[in-house]
């Protein structure tokens, strides 16, 4: 048999379409969370007024090596960059953290040869934290944290006018504001040369749970962060 074999083709076609976890991605998702909203869901205490990074994400695969562990050491010099910029907000002097979205995450990210050691990842991820600068945007748009509310388009409208792409930005249902919805997370989003893209409203949300950092999809009802609603108010709450 010839290999122009149409079953063949279609055999190969399949197989190379399948979801692997080996799979090259074709965008990444740089997560920022706001640590006075997360530590209110997960009852940490923190007292960081800037957003801080909560992963480097691609679009294709989860856990995609399992043998290739978490190693510090080979980010020693990022370390002190790392604990500002990335901290965990759960247990602030563990690596625990890095580690999760190392394997995770970085083991996918890692089919990218700009991406494909440990130092590259995390010091991309810190990169392109600092080239965004979400918080200094921000604050300089006029959106800063407070008790009173923003209307949600106010908020996005500064990012989307800035950068020229849409941003996909979270929010949660807290106890105590219950007619607000508290801004979480926001995302951002590259192509595969880092460049600039606009964020798909629907795709995956990862947040944590008493058990730990894990995944939850954003039509999930739990306790995490969902695409906020464009029409309630949001709230941008102080650290407490
Ligand atoms: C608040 O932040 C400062 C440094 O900015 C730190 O020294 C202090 O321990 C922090 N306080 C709490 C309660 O975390
Ligand atoms: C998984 O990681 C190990 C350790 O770094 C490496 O030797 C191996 O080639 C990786 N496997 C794949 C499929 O990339
Ligand atoms: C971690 O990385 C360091 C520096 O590259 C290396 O010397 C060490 O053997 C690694 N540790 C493990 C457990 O792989
Ligand atoms: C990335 O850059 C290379 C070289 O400039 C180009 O060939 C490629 O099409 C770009 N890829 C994307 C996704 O923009
Ligand atoms: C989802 O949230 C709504 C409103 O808070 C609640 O009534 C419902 O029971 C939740 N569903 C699940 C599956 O948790």
């Amino acid at each position: 048999m010839s290999l122009s074999s149409p079953l063949l083709l279609f055999l190969a076609a399949a197989l190379f379409s399948a979801a692997s976890p080996y799979e090259m991605w074709n965008k990444v998702t740089l997560t920022h969370h706001w640590p006075s909203t997360f530590c209110s869901m997960e009852h940490c205490h923190s007292n960081i007024s800037y957003w801080t990074l909560h992963g480097l994400w691609p679009d294709k695969g989860n856990d995609c090596n399992s043998s290739w562990h978490f190693n510090a050491s080979q980010i020693e010099d990022l370390l002190p960059e790392m604990k500002k910029s990335w901290p965990d907000l759960l247990k602030p002097t563990s690596v625990s953290f890095w580690k999760y979205e190392w394997h995770k995450h970085g083991t996918c990210a890692a089919k990218a040869d700009s991406l494909n050691t440990q130092h590259k990842y995390f010091s991309k991820a810190l990169e392109l934290y600092h080239k965004v600068d979400l918080s200094s945007i921000l604050k300089k748009f006029g959106i800063v944290p407070s008790t009173k509310y923003y209307s949600f388009s106010q908020i996005e409208d500064v990012i989307q006018n800035f950068y020229s792409i849409k941003p996909k930005i979270q929010c949660a249902f807290l106890a105590k504001n219950t007619d607000a919805q508290a801004l979480g997370q926001i995302e951002i989003c590259f192509d595969a040369n880092f460049s600039l893209l606009d964020c798909e409203k629907h795709s995956g949300v990862e947040t944590v749970s008493k058990r730990g950092w894990h995944q939850l999809d954003d039509v999930s009802n739990t306790s995490g962060f969902k695409v906020c609603d464009h029409d309630t108010p949001v709230y941008y709450p102080p650290f407490s």
